[in-house]
């Protein structure tokens, strides 16, 4: 265990050196240098484990354990390795690092599985550079379509092909990943809120994911002069995306029941202190356990922006993404359980306000979840901290799972009698 530990940390503090801001947390946005670095690195770790590495027209990165048994689906077991502008060094990579180390068990152990395993590194999970988010799950399940993808571009106008080429990826490679070949999908994850924690519980088995949606809206007018243009003359997009900006929280207070929106990013066009902005554009981030209050605030999202189609003054809202809630798989959580009881790791039930790659996986897939507690809570921060003694622990639970359903065919000694009888 303490071996495991320390594997972990050190993978955790590798990654977290790939960013754009050091000193200020983990900056890595999908195809820049620090992806790059990211990118070779868990390549290096995948071979070490013995698996074959290859990347797919997204840059998803794929370690491949071949099955003994030809054209079976793989288990996959993974999360992402992008991040928020100043995020933090777990959210994404403790999934993919736990990810490796089930990987590294079974090379240590000389497993032979049946199914193959892969361990998968996924980009633009958080959407921080193309928007919308969940885009290297959506794109290889086929839920992003290749003009989508190739239409995408950063608030520079970089296009994704663009920036891919930039860093060496290929994006004519394979991109849609045949439903067949999955047979399932394991994510580990930082829960990113305060419940463990507080419960001192190490692993929360999740249940379901909230649904929902982002909105890009923008407001356009006129620029102009800040010193010469009299104010009732103005077209003023920043005032008027102000304005709309602070009627929104109360969309989703008035819906109540766990409803939450967040407008997080706001460009603001030309962003000259003396010019009157001719454009802004903000995000209008939408979630609920359940879907029809994520449709209600929609609505009333869109009743709000007609309500200010005031002079001069031009809004249009585009449908970045939207995901309905989903209810993970009930075998593999009831599997997660059974072996956590097995193993003596303490457990709870939890369900997800964050949005994952598993919600995407979980329309193609039997998928599970673990969660393991976030110091404070705290997410999306510099501050995000995880033990990596958690992350050990789930790792096991992982180990025992990807072993039941690779159909491990040689099993090393394990204190699971019940799962070594069965595989
Ligand atoms: C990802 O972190 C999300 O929940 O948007
Ligand atoms: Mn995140
Ligand atoms: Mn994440």
């Amino acid at each position: 265990m303490n071996e495991l530990k320390e594997r972990i940390t050190h993978h955790i503090e590798e990654l977290s050196k790939y960013t754009a801001t050091p000193g200020y947390g983990t900056t890595r946005l999908s195809y820049s240098q620090e992806d790059l670095k990211a990118r070779n690195y868990l390549k290096e770790q995948m071979e070490a484990s013995g698996l074959t590495v290859r990347e797919d027209g997204f840059g998803n990165i794929f370690g491949k354990l071949e099955g003994t048994v030809k054209d079976t689906p793989s288990i996959l077991i993974g999360s992402h390795f992008d991040s928020v502008p100043n995020g933090g060094a777990y959210d994404g990579p403790a999934g993919v690092v736990a990810a490796l180390e089930v990987a590294q068990l079974f090379h240590k152990k000389q497993l032979k599985p049946k199914y193959p395993l892969e361990v998968v590194a996924l980009v633009e999970e958080e959407g921080s550079r193309f928007g919308g988010g969940l885009m290297g799950s959506r794109g290889m399940t086929g839920l992003l379509s290749e003009e989508e993808f190739k239409s995408l571009t950063d608030k520079d106008g970089i296009s994704t092909i663009e920036a891919m080429k930039k860093i060496g990826l290929d994006p004519s490679l394979p991109k849609k990943r045949d439903r067949e070949t999955i047979k399932a999908f394991l994510e580990l994850h930082i829960e990113q809120g305060p419940i463990l924690e507080e419960k001192n519980i190490p692993i929360g088995v999740v249940e379901a994911i909230v649904g929902l949606t982002q909105y890009k809206v923008t407001v356009e007018g006129q620029a102009g002069h800040a010193g010469t243009t009299p104010m009732d003359r103005r077209a003023d997009a920043l005032f008027a995306a102000s304005k709309i900006i602070c009627q929104l929280p109360e969309l989703a207070i008035k819906e109540g029941n766990g409803t939450v929106l967040t407008v997080g990013r706001l460009n603001v066009y030309p962003n000259g202190a003396n010019v009157i902005p001719d454009k802004v554009e903000f995000t209008v981030d939408i979630r609920s356990g359940k879907e029809e209050h994520v449709q209600n605030v929609i609505s009333n999202l869109k009743k709000t922006l007609e309500n200010h189609n005031e002079y001069g003054i031009e809004i249009t809202a585009e449908q970045c993404l939207y995901i309905q809630p989903k209810a993970l798989d009930q075998g593999v959580r009831t599997l997660f359980k059974e072996i956590s009881n097995e193993l003596g790791v303490p457990y709870c039930s939890i369900n997800s306000g964050a949005g994952h790659d598993a919600m995407v996986f979980s329309d193609v897939t039997e998928v599970g979840m673990l969660f393991i507690p976030s110091k404070a809570g705290l997410s999306h921060c510099p501050e995000e901290w995880s033990d990596a003694g958690h992350i050990a622990q789930a790792v096991e639970i992982f180990f025992e799972a990807a072993k039941k359903l690779t159909e491990v065919e040689r099993d090393a000694p394990s204190k699971n009698k019940r799962l070594n009888q069965s595989v």
